[in-house]
């Protein structure tokens, strides 16, 4: 079997920490089994180049990281990665900021990515890019003479054409993911929506259903939903709803009902309009004060731009109407934890919740929305009131799906969950939960990585062929 190479922007070093973040989650147990690299950035921002990549060792992993200099930071990661490709993929092209600096500095990081990543590679290492930060990175390491098998997958969303063309120089950008040999995506949306593109824009004709020809290769499109590691978390969920922190919580809610919300601080996620829903189900469902406690826990993210420091103030705001309207001396509405909690104490406060409420406005898939079915004890579960909008409400239709702009919807669907008889809750539970199982994180990067090194794909490098990948089962 080939070595493996996982690069990323964000690089799962296993030190401890809680942090926030789906990618970091989805790769993990992936490249453990393996073993192999995993490549990216440190989370760091030094002065100068001087210093050289720095490698852990870590049960059969070394995660390789870089630092970026401050314009790199400032140009790459907070300019062009997120305050461009980030809020049109999700839909928002109000919110971009677009600069040709930026711009600049997200093709020159990309470039000094492929400069240390060369140093380490071999020829028949199997390569996996994830994410809106990298997209140009095959194109480089082709322009390089590499000529490894080259996956990528977009954990986001991919919008239709008549969106993505709203991205400067996306003439530049979007093209530059063909040089991949197999990209994937989410959903069926998101991968018609790049097929559509490449037909439409680049006038790329098709070979096969999923794959095109581009110049002299042949780009393989597939549909592979990001799992959980459903039977682990559900394992971990039985142990930590005993934890002395789930209990502690439990303690202080006095018999109230748990709702809860986990997202990293990002307007994608609709945290304003879900506490509008929550003040609506307060008004509406009145017989409810005092009987329940929403509570969101909010890691902060990406707090150097603009964007996101006013959505943290937006955000706050609420919170303080919320409770000083509805807030009594012995009862607070909505608990709101800037802090980012571990995985054991989100999976013991998943399954103590009776109702897990997850309505982003745009999420590529939102494991959160996965982790709070896998957390559940099957006899009794809460119920996940889901965006339609989240990839997971592809999988998950036996959630209550809303429409997260709608927040008197919203507010009749948290009633209707919290006050739902026991026979309806196990069955959408178990709907739900056997389709994760199925779909787990073990099968997607199976999935993935069979399609990319399998010999269909070899098969096309020499002979383009008609292929199909499978859906989303
Ligand atoms: N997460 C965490 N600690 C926190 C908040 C979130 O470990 O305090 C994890 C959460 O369990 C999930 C991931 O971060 O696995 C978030 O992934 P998701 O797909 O829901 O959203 P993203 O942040 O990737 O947009
Ligand atoms: C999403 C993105 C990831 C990113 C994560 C955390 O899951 O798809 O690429 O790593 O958010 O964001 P951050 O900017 O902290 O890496």
């Amino acid at each position: 079997m080939s070595r493996l190479v996982v690069v990323s922007n964000r690089v799962g070093i296993p030190d401890g920490s809680a942090r926030a973040g789906g990618l970091e989650v989805s790769i993990r147990p992936a490249l453990k089994k393996r073993g192999g690299i995993w490549f990216g950035w440190s989370g760091k921002v030094a002065e100068d180049r001087t210093g050289a990549a720095k490698t852990v060792e870590h049960d059969k992993v070394s995660y390789i990281t870089i630092d970026l200099l401050k314009d790199d930071y400032e140009e790459f990661y907070n300019g062009f990665a997120n305050r461009v490709l980030w809020p049109i993929l999700h839909y928002r092209l109000d919110l971009a900021e677009f600069t040709r600096r930026d711009l600049g500095g997200y093709f020159r990081v990309n470039q000094y990515f492929v400069e240390n990543l060369e140093r380490v590679l071999r020829p028949d290492d199997v390569i996996w890019v994830h994410d809106y930060h990298l997209m140009p990175l095959a194109q480089m390491l082709r322009e390089r003479g590499h000529k490894n098998r080259i996956g990528f997958f977009l954990h986001i969303p991919c919008p239709p054409p008549e969106i993505l063309t709203g991205l400067p120089n996306h003439e530049r950008l979007i093209p530059a993911l063909c040089h991949y040999d197999l990209v994937g995506f989410q959903t069926e949306n998101d991968a018609n929506n790049f097929s559509r593109y490449l037909a439409i824009e680049v006038g790329l004709k098709r070979a096969g259903d999923d794959a095109f020809h581009y110049e002299d290769r042949i780009v393989q499109t597939g549909i592979f939903p990001v799992g959980v590691e459903t039977e682990a978390f559900a394992r971990l969920a039985r142990r930590a709803v005993n934890s002395q922190f789930v209990r502690h919580v439990m303690t202080s809610m006095a018999d109230r009902a748990l709702i809860i919300g986990v997202d990293r601080l990002d307007y994608s996620k609709g945290i304003p309009e879900r506490f509008n829903a929550f003040e609506r189900f307060l008004t509406e469902f009145s017989d409810w004060r005092g009987l329940v406690t929403y509570l969101q826990i909010t890691p902060r993210s990406r707090s150097d731009i603009r964007e996101y420091a006013d959505i943290a103030r937006q955000v706050g705001e609420l919170v303080g109407r919320i409770n000083g309207t509805f807030g009594e001396a012995s009862w607070t509405p909505l608990r709101y934890v800037n802090k980012a909690h571990s995985r054991t104490a989100l999976a013991g406060l998943y399954r103590f919740a009776r109702v897990g409420l997850v309505t982003p406005l745009r999420d590529g898939m939102n494991l959160v929305a996965k982790e709070y079915i896998a957390a559940q004890n099957p006899e009794d579960p809460g119920v996940l009131v889901l965006s339609r909008f989240a990839g997971a409400a592809r999988e998950c239709g036996a959630a209550l799906l809303v429409n997260p702009y709608d927040s008197e919807g919203v507010a009749i669907a948290i009633n209707r969950a919290l006050g739902m008889p026991l026979e309806e809750r196990r069955m959408r539970h178990e709907a739900n939960f056997a389709v994760l199982v199925k779909n787990d994180l073990t099968h997607w990067a199976e999935r993935f990585l069979g399609l990319l090194e399998g010999p269909m794909a070899a098969e096309a490098e020499v002979r383009p062929a008609v292929r199909r990948v499978g859906g989303a089962g």
